[in-house]
């Protein structure tokens, strides 16, 4: 670890890499992804999704990694170093927001896989030999009036304590070990699921686009979903870039995180879909889907308690590097904007969190009745969970994505912005489609989810 006017740095281009792409890659990836897959009909949701990436996540993943780099700040105070205007650190505050809004529900998922592992560990897993048992071990899970919100709890300090303990020294020795085991485990539960019975099936639902299932739900939850993955359009990305060095190759860092992130989706895709096929599991399932649809894998292969352990822990690790990503947002706020030390901030704010992670960790049991039948008072029929999930997940995000752009393509100015992807310390880094991003930063990522965000507020269609 090095450090310059006394902020932190990764200690080099491979620290940096491994900690956005472990920002990046948890659980969105592997949780959300199949989930929103299956709730917008498969393949077409899969190509938008793609679309997505390519156009928006990856100008808006080096928009953000060159304005944090530039700044050195988190993302307050990056858009009042940068960005003239009084309006504009504004859009830093919400991303901070949203970082506690996501944490919030984020942190009850991540607390089921520390339960699953549980369960792996302790042989219970084996008895879901179908999707129907498999299902019943879940449901039961989520009702708990305490084990969801205990775990939860724990996933919190866990992310309390990487975070106390500095960016680099927490963050990157975890991602370096995690990463590649984690890519070998989901290619070989892959290789599995695609040769199950019925697997083909899966991986056709995964890649061939039914278009009569177009709706403004499927792209904005597409939209949500390539930015959620990505860790944008809340800051995630300024904060790590502001903790980089000017030695660094931000093109390249931005192309390889992008990369390993969609792949990682898809690799999880390939895992789940063949699955679900062969267990005859139900596609709605909802946030339950790889909690109920995985276990009934493990058991069709030799050493299935085994893989479901390591799948579990390196899960769990996996969905740690990003609450350590998002809790980092709000302290390093804390941090630089109002002069709290590090660890003040970082208990403070998993406190926060914590009190507002209740009611989703309740919302499959002792509060489920607030979302369904005559007395369900949470609009749009949604349990906590997943409207937490839709607005900050897909809204917030988009809505900051949108601002991101015009800051950054109208304000700072696509000059700058090549500029400051270009910059090293004593050399330049030119890309050959680099006007192709300033075009896409200004003028493509802002209009399509303007478009997008009208459309739904004019026909009324939220989720
Ligand atoms: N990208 C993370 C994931 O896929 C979640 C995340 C979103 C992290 C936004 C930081 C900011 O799990």
């Amino acid at each position: 670890m090095g450090s310059i006017n006394g902020r932190e740095q990764w200690s080099g281009r491979l620290g940096f890499i491994l900690a956005a792409a472990g920002s990046a890659i948890g659980l969105g990836n592997i949780w959300r992804f199949p989930y929103s897959v299956a709730e917008g009909g498969g393949g077409l949701f899969v190509l938008i999704y793609l679309i997505f990436v390519l156009a928006i996540g990856l100008p808006v993943l080096l928009a953000e990694l060159a304005l944090g780099r530039t700044s050195q700040r988190n993302p307050v105070g990056a858009f009042k170093a940068l960005i003239p205007g009084k309006f504009w650190p504004y859009v830093g505050g919400l991303g901070v927001t949203t970082g506690v809004g996501i944490l919030a529900f984020y942190s009850v998922v991540a607390g089921w896989t520390v339960g699953y592992l549980g369960k792996a560990v302790s042989g219970e897993l084996l008895q879901a030999q179908d999707g129907e048992t498999s299902n019943a071990i879940f449901t039961e899970f989520v009702a708990d009036p305490l084990w969801p919100i205990l775990l939860c709890g724990l996933f919190l300090l866990l992310t309390l304590v990487v975070v106390r303990r500095g960016v680099s020294k927490g963050i990157e020795r975890a991602a370096t070990i995690l990463m590649p085991a984690l890519f070998v485990l989901l290619i070989l539960l892959a290789i599995r699921a695609v040769s199950l019975p019925g697997g083909i099936d899966g991986f056709t639902y995964l890649f061939t686009p039914d278009w009569s299932k177009l709706s403004l739900n499927v792209v904005m939850g597409a939209l949500g979903q390539a930015l959620f993955s990505l860790s944008l359009g809340m800051g995630a990305m300024i904060t790590f870039g502001s903790y980089m060095s000017k030695r660094e190759n931000l093109w390249q860092s931005g192309i390889f995180v992008a990369i390993a992130d969609t792949g990682i989706a898809l690799l999880a895709g390939l895992i789940i879909f063949p699955a679900l096929f062969f267990a005859n599991a139900d596609p709605s399932a909802g946030p339950g889907l790889v909690f109920v649809v995985l276990p009934t894998i493990f058991n069709q292969m030799p050493l299935g308690a085994l893989f479901a352990t390591a799948f579990f822990s390196l899960l769990a690790i996996a969905a740690l590097t990003s609450t350590v990503s998002l809790l980092e947002v709000v302290v390093a706020y804390f941090v630089d904007e109002k002069g709290w030390t590090r660890n003040r901030a970082a208990s403070f704010v998993s406190g926060i969190c914590f009190a507002l992670a209740v009611p989703s960790a309740l919302a499959f049991g002792a509060v489920s009745g607030l979302s369904g039948g005559e007395d369900g008072i949470l609009p749009f029929g949604l349990d906590f969970l997943t409207l937490n999930n839709n607005i900050w997940g897909n809204y917030s995000l988009s809505i900051g994505a949108f601002l991101i752009c015009i800051a950054v393509g109208w304000v700072w100015g696509v000059p700058k912005l090549l500029a400051a992807l270009e910059d090293g310390d004593d050399r330049r880094f030119p890309m050959p489609g680099a006007p192709v991003v300033g075009f896409l930063i200004k003028v493509v990522c802002p209009l399509a989810v303007l478009t997008v965000l009208i459309f739904i507020i004019v026909t009324g269609q939220y989720f």
